[in-house]
């Protein structure tokens, strides 16, 4: 019988190996430098490299060139080993010799010295079906073994090791290989062999592999009698019964233009290949093109696809019909290209919102003062709402903040469209002609955080208010702006600057000293709101 691939491809030396080059690095730097430890442990999946590491570490141990990273493959120690018929390197199967009694045997086999070699090498493959007897037993030994022994531990279970066992020795995890490198192992062993192929071919295989060297290199085998010549996608698609994944990206197209017939028809041509498997190649495929960046999958329908496909497994699993399940699964994906983007969505939303709100604003400032209804803005109104006013002139900015303040207190919007009247808005500073008086006044101290907080809101942050007081205007004067100027008097004018004005009701302030006025409470609150540059107390003739 010829020999397995698998066996004809058994690495030898470290170079060989592959995919696992930290481990191979560290070894050789180990054995160059003669820094070695008693005992290793050589975890990670079944077929990546783990017997075949310890054979190399033990023929490297005991090259007569050696220790060295690089046997010389020539002298007796390494014909022997490379023959696999080595006296002091001594394989054992955890698997099958896994009671007390085994390792007791090998326990007396340590203290005899090597008859050959430098050391005497123990290889323990599948160390994790050892009973629990049989690890307590090897506990000590494994410790503190004779100098000439070495101990080369194997499994693909290390979780199951007893932390007694894991603190004994120096732990290696040998990773799963990826596809590309399988695949490009695999063109490298067709080539040698002389068998033609197809890339194509060789990923699925690799694919189907899961990340072992081993099994890939056994379907390789299988592949090269199944193809009978050339290895293609038809030959390894029929033989491992899997879906070509040209028919798969067909189906996927079809998924994504709703393309229900399609799909149908799918399943009916597919009907005599197992539901789960398609699913699963179906997923792997879905998860290369997320990796491939597919332009015509995003991350958000792959992961919806996702969740149908295991879902689809979930139902497999508790034993419903594979045809039904495969049909099921396959609609519920064409239903959910149906779903628009949660964020194609909330876009759609804002767009409308903006559009309204912009609508309203208008409205608005048209109407002026007449809307004054109030209603709570939605946290996505205020939103908007802050969008447009940004855009706006300060004169309307102004207007807002009245309907703002309109709305939060209705009182408080009239105070302010009857009695104040925006100046200008320069160097982040909103000027206004203010004419509250009395109770006014008090309306506006009180609310006064809210009123700075609404002009933040709408003129932007650390905006500063200066507030021009003016002795409230006869009826007529009041009518328009130019009017009020044309009609003011000299005096008026004087007043228009920053002043407070005395509480014109007040008797006893005609008397008061001028200044004592500044101590009022409600005068000093004020003066600690507005901030004015310059306050000018006038007696009322
Ligand atoms: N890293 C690798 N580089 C090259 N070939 C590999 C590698 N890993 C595995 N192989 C191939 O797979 C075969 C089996 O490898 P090996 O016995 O070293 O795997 P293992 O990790 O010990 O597996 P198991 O856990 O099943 O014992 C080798 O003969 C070789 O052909
Ligand atoms: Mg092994
Ligand atoms: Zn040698």
């Amino acid at each position: 019988m010829a020999l397995a691939l698998a066996r004809k491809y058994r690495p030898s030396t470290f170079s060989d190996l592959i995919g696992q080059e930290s481990i191979s690095k560290t070894l050789s730097l180990a054995l160059e430098s003669q820094k070695l430890s008693h005992a290793y442990l050589f975890s990670g999946l079944r077929g990546s490299g783990k017997t075949s590491t310890a054979r190399i570490f033990a023929k490297a141990l005991l090259c007569e060139k050696g220790p060295t990273a690089t046997p010389c493959q020539s002298c007796q120690q390494c014909q022997m080993a490379n023959e696999g018929r080595h006296i002091d390197i001594i394989e054992m199967d955890a698997a099958s010799n896994r009671g007390i009694e085994d390792i007791k045997e090998l326990i007396e086999h340590t203290k005899y010295k090597p008859s050959i070699g430098r050391f005497k090498i123990f290889i323990i493959d599948e160390v994790h079906m050892l009973t629990v007897q049989a690890f307590n037993a090897l506990l000590k030994t494994l410790e503190e073994p004779p100098e000439f022994v070495k101990f080369i531990l194997a499994t693909t279970d290390p979780l199951k090791l007893p932390a007694t066992i894991l603190s004994r020795t120096q732990h290696f995890r040998f990773k799963k290989l990826p596809e590309k490198t399988i695949s490009k192992h695999l063109a490298f062993i067709l080539s040698k062999e002389g068998v033609e192929y197809s890339d194509a071919a060789l990923d699925i295989i690799a694919r189907n592999a899961q990340g072992s060297m081993r099994d890939a290199i056994t379907l390789l085998d299988q592949a090269i009698v199944y193809a009978n010549g050339k290895i293609d996608t038809t030959s390894v698609t029929s033989m491992l019964g899997v879906v070509d994944p040209e028919v798969l990206d067909k189906l996927i197209d079809a998924i994504l233009n709703k393309k229900r017939d399609a799909v149908i028809a799918f399943t009916q041509e597919y009907a005599s290949y197992e539901a789960e498997m398609i699913i699963d190649e179906l997923t792997l495929f879905l998860r290369d093109k997320l990796l491939n960046k597919d332009p015509k999958l995003t991350t958000l329908t792959v992961e919806r696809f996702f969740k149908i496909l295991a879902e689809g497994k979930r139902l497999l699993l508790i034993g419903s019909s594979g045809d039904f399940v495969l049909l099921l699964t396959l609609l519920k994906m064409v239903e959910a290209m149906e779903i628009h983007t949660i964020d194609a969505m909330i876009q759609k939303l804002q767009n409308e919102l903006t559009l309204n709100q912009s609508q309203t604003a208008t409205q608005t400032l048209e109407q002026k003062a007449a809307t004054t209804e109030s209603k709570a803005p939605t946290n996505q109104e205020k939103k908007i709402e802050k969008k447009v006013e940004s855009s706006l002139l300060p004169e309307d900015k102004f207007q807002s903040l009245i309907e703002k303040l309109y709305d939060r207190n209705y009182d408080l919007g009239k105070l302010f469209e009857e009695n104040i009247s925006f100046i200008s808005y320069e160097n982040k500073t909103l000027t206004w002609e203010s004419t509250v008086e009395g109770e006014a006044k008090r309306m506006l101290i009180k609310h006064w955080p809210l009123i700075k907080l609404f002009v933040e809101e709408i003129f932007g942050l650390g905006t500063k208010i200066e507030n021009i007081s003016k002795k409230k205007l006869t009826k007529e004067s009041t009518v328009k702006q130019q009017n009020i100027q044309e009609s003011q008097t000299a005096e008026e004018n004087a007043q228009s600057s920053s002043c407070i004005m005395p509480q014109s009701n007040s008797e006893a302030s005609k008397d008061k000293d001028p200044n004592s006025l500044l101590e009022e409470p409600m005068v000093k609150e004020f003066l600690r709101h507005l901030d004015p540059k310059r306050v000018v107390i006038k007696q009322k003739s």
